[in-house]
């Protein structure tokens, strides 16, 4: 069957991308032509400074990591062909969830092929009918769809959602959710470690005692926190002082600082992840991580336990970048996060900032809805270990022109 062009799917089709177009809300995608670096050749643009990738530590491209991803490709071919309950178990899969596991100070860890899959997995398959989520409102778009998820295959699973880092709003969801509930049920707690469109941080000690005094099992995505917060990189929670057992599961990616390939995980007591490795479908029904990956991403981790200096270069960079961009007469968020935010408004004026820096040779996205709340697009700016004062630099002379 061919789709006409009076069939309803393709008019309403049509009409989304004509407004988003006519609005300047419709996202181009640039094409990269070479290694992700500081310093990134855009197809049209040529060499263009990056601030808008997640490679925090500059390892997406070392060559360490890009040589352990090849012998891998070189021992075990390019995937599993299988599921992991089948044959889809490497040996590379048992040594990566084993580093991932020592990394955090945590009993067990299981990879996926996403973070998105790792938290898609968690509550569908952990919380049961009768138990209640709690949900940061500025929580990332995979722990929403996950908690949605678990709400429709689990029915009588209870949703709270509360203000963002707010704590008396999460003492009144917990409140509220006790009174919801049966002593014979869970409380699940669920925030980002790092807010990603914001660049601010979870009060993960407040969150932890309020679990406590709750009887709630703590669940963070520290998908910017890994490898960027705490003097050795641990995350948000080594910020706050924290030990990774002080967190009930992380859940974690491997497209970010470390090593920026792919692939997610969930870290955890061995009980929870044996849990997940018996029945969580994204990984029952969906092929294992490609060895590759797993090779570079291994290694990746191995870099930043020897190299804990490259944590401190981000954190230079990083209170480099907030000093001279609020000098430049810009509002950022005091915080010590890799992500810098400069709130705009309008979806489009964000872009056609981004599009006038990229121009100026700064390649800087420009966030709008549905990705951010209407009324708060922003220029989302992105730091890493790998840029040096002279691209912070030439970024705020950019910004300047705007
Ligand atoms: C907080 C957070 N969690 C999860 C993800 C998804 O990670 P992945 O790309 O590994 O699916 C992202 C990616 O943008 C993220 O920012």
């Amino acid at each position: 069957m061919t789709i006409t062009a009076q069939n309803p799917f393709r008019t309403r089709a049509e009409s989304i991308l004509t407004n988003l177009r006519d609005t300047g809300q419709y996202k181009q995608l640039q094409m990269i032509e070479g290694p992700m670096g500081p310093v990134t050749t855009l197809r049209g643009h040529g060499e263009c400074l990056n601030f808008c990738s997640n490679n925090y530590l500059g390892l997406a491209h070392h060559p360490e990591v890009v040589e352990a991803g090849i012998s891998g490709l070189s021992a075990y071919g390019a995937g599993t062909a299988s599921v992991r309950f089948i044959c889809g178990t490497f040996a590379p899969h048992e040594i990566l969830e084993h580093t991932i596991a020592r990394f955090l100070g945590v009993e067990a860890a299981y990879t996926f092929v996403s973070c998105w899959n790792a938290t898609e997995a968690v509550f569908p398959t952990l919380a049961e009918p009768g138990d209640a989520i709690i949900s940061d409102e500025l929580n990332h778009a995979c722990i929403i769809d996950s908690v949605r998820l678990a709400t429709v295959i689990k029915k009588g699973v209870h949703k709270f959602v509360y203000h963002n880092n707010d704590m008396d709003a999460l003492r009144g969801a917990l409140t509220r959710a006790r009174n919801a509930i049966d002593d014979d049920h869970a409380v699940w707690v669920v925030t980002d470690g790092v807010f990603s469109m914001e660049g601010s941080l979870a009060n993960l000690p407040a969150m932890r005692a309020l679990c406590d005094e709750f009887g709630a099992v703590l669940v963070v995505d520290d998908s910017h926190g890994t490898g960027v917060m705490g003097k050795t990189g641990r995350g948000t929670h080594e910020h706050h002082g924290m030990s990774g057992t002080d967190i009930d599961l992380f859940t974690g990616t491997l497209g970010k600082a470390l090593g920026g390939g792919a692939g997610g995980y969930i870290a955890g007591p061995k009980f929870a992840i044996d849990l997940i490795v018996q029945r969580a479908r994204p990984t029952l029904f969906s092929n294992a991580l490609p060895v590759t990956v797993a090779c570079s991403a291994n290694k990746a981790i191995e870099i930043l336990m020897d190299e804990p200096q490259r944590v401190q270069k981000l954190r230079d960079n990083v209170a480099y970048a907030r000093k001279q961009i609020r000098a430049a007469g810009f509002e950022v968020l005091d915080s010590p996060t890799a992500i810098c935010a400069i709130i705009v408004g309008d979806t489009a004026k964000a872009i056609s900032m981004s599009k006038r820096l990229l121009e100026l040779g700064v390649y800087v996205i420009g966030f709008g809805y549905p990705v951010v709340p209407e009324g708060t697009a922003r220029l989302r700016i992105q730091l890493s270990a790998a840029h040096e004062t002279a691209h912070i630099d030439s970024l705020v002379e950019a910004l300047k022109k705007l």
